[in-house]
Order: C-alpha cells, then structure tokens, then sequence
C-alpha cells in the first residue's frame, strides 16, 4: 500500500506483518539496537491541525530513531490560521518534495482527501471520529504481547464508542483477527446500528465485562459531543467508570488498556489504570513507537519500489 489511511484498508495478513515487524523494533528498542539507516533517505513532516502528546511525540520519536529528518509543522503558527485550506496547505509542503505525511485532523476523511492531492505517503494520526489506525495497531501489539495470541480473545471496548475513532479502528482491526468484541457504554454514547459489526453491545459494566480477557477504557470525548447530551463525570463513573468492583467481573488476568488522554476519576480509578499487576497503559505508549517505526519502514519500503519503477 502507498498509505496507511484506516484499519478497514488492511489485510489480516498485513496486519501480522506489520505488527511482528514493529514487534522487532520494540525488542530493539529496549535493548539499545539503533537502526538509523531505515530512513536515512527519508523526509518527514507532522501536520497535527489537534492537540496531540503520544501520537506526535511517537510518530517524532520513531522517524528519528529510523534516520529520517522530521519535521513538526506548528499549526497554530502556520498560514491555516490566515484562511488556508487543507488541501492548500497541502499542495505548498507537496511542493518542498516530503517523503512522509503524518496528518491528524479532527474532521472524518480529511486525511484520505489530503493522500489523493499529494506524491508521498500519508500516514493517518487521527480524523474526527473516524479512525486511528496507529493506535489500533499499537493496542493489537500491546495484546499479543501480554497474552501470547490475538485472536479468539474476549475483548470489551468501554465507554463513549460514538465519538471514538480509537474504538471503530479496533473494532475493525480486532475483528479481522477473530476476535469476540463487547461494546459497554451508555446507549447515548452507542452509534446506532453497531450490533450489525458483530459486536455484543451492553449498558451494564459488570454484564458486559463477565470473563472478558481484555479490558479497553475510552475517553469521554466532549469536543466531540456538538452540544448533545453530556454525562455528569460523578454519575458517568458511578456506572461506566472502572473500579475493583466492576474490574472483578473480568477474567483474574485481565489486563487493562486506556488510550490515552486518560481522566482519572471518570472513566477510570486512578489505583487501576496505576497498577502495574493489571495496567497495561504504558506499554500501549511503548508500543506505539515501535508500532510507527514498522508503519513508516513499509511504507517507505512501497514509496522506494514506486520511484524505482517510475524511472526503469
Ligand atoms: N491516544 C492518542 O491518540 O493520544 P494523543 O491524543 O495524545 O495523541
């Protein structure tokens, strides 16, 4: 493939090699092996038009630790804020010749529109509530380590599911690989038609979470909710939150996932999402620089063959 643009374009079989290729680079990582010479050749700009800690400080970390220049464009400080379009904006760093475009917007399709107008690859950090394949990607890597497998596992995606990119990119990715997915959430926060993906839905914690393997909180997404109906946070974490209680439903080696921004006290009790027996979060953000690095390596990989063939 010439971009990574959602989980929906991917293949089981890309999405292994993907991950044992990242996989190899976090064993790396951890042991102080450098390859700097992947991307020697490589320039990379991060166009973030959203706040962002883990996605850009990873995909940062990762072009980095493959050789490549990055650069981050600092969209508060760019000419979008003078009237310019996507695509204009585009078009004008098109023009300075990168070889890889890491683009978050908080509008759904806007990164896939941007990939038709541009000669590099574009790698996908984020659109509106419509995927984030990277984070998917690094959630399948930080399971399959924990649990040996990533497939035939019981996996329960917990909270505000209608505004989350992070959950339709998972739902996907751990679809392909067999896996059996509960959705838990409010039915205010429940995209309608969602049982027609093969997933269980539920709106009782304790229900949906019997004898699941994993457990993957999401944010309350309030910037995303356009003045619909908000929870209160007291009463959202009384029935959504997790805690010990509802925690002990799960299988005794459950492991706990949270993406990232986390609000301790809503969707998750701080004592969980800290305790390193069942919290798997850290790992999540390890995960996503080697997850980034294999994203970028194959990428690039495709982009050297396209311009090798271009000119024979
Ligand atoms: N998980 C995630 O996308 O976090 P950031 O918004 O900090 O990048």
């Amino acid at each position: 493939a010439r971009h990574l643009l959602g989980i929906e374009h991917l293949a089981p079989d890309e999405i292994v090699t993907l991950l044992d290729l990242a996989d190899t680079y976090a064993t790396d990582t951890r042991a102080g092996r450098t390859h700097r010479d992947v991307l020697a050749d490589m320039t990379q700009i991060n166009m973030f038009f959203e706040n962002s800690t883990r996605t850009q400080a990873s995909f940062e970390l990762a072009g980095k630790k493959l050789g490549a220049d990055v650069m981050n464009m600092g969209m508060q400080s760019s000419s979008v804020k003078k009237g310019e379009t996507l695509i204009d904006t585009a078009l004008t760093l098109n023009a300075m010749h990168p070889d890889l475009l890491v683009v978050r917007h908080p509008s759904s399709g806007a990164v896939d529109l941007l990939s038709q107008k541009v000669n590099c690859a574009v790698l996908n950090a984020g659109d509106g509530r419509h995927e984030h394949p990277t984070q998917a990607l690094l959630d399948a890597l930080t399971i399959r380590r924990a649990k040996g497998r990533l497939h035939r596992l019981s996996v329960a995606i917990c909270g505000d599911i209608a505004h989350s990119r992070v959950a339709r990119s998972n739902i996907m990715l751990l679809g392909k690989m067999e896996n059996r997915i509960r959705l838990i959430g409010p039915p205010t926060l429940m995209p309608a038609g969602i049982s027609d993906f093969g997933v269980e839905v539920f709106d009782d914690m304790e229900e949906g979470l019997a004898d699941v393997d994993v457990v993957m909180m999401l944010r309350l997404q309030k910037e995303r909710m356009d003045g619909g109906f908000i929870p209160s946070e007291r009463e959202y974490f009384h029935r959504y939150g997790l805690d010990a209680t509802k925690l002990a439903c799960a299988k005794p080696d459950a492991i706990v996932m949270h993406p990232g921004p986390m609000n301790r006290g809503v969707e998750i009790d701080g004592t969980i999402a800290d305790d390193i027996n069942r919290s798997v979060i850290q790992t999540q953000v390890e995960m996503g620089v080697a997850v980034r690095m294999a994203a970028m390596d194959l990428l690039a990989r495709n982009l050297r063959a396209d311009r090798a063939s271009a000119v024979a």
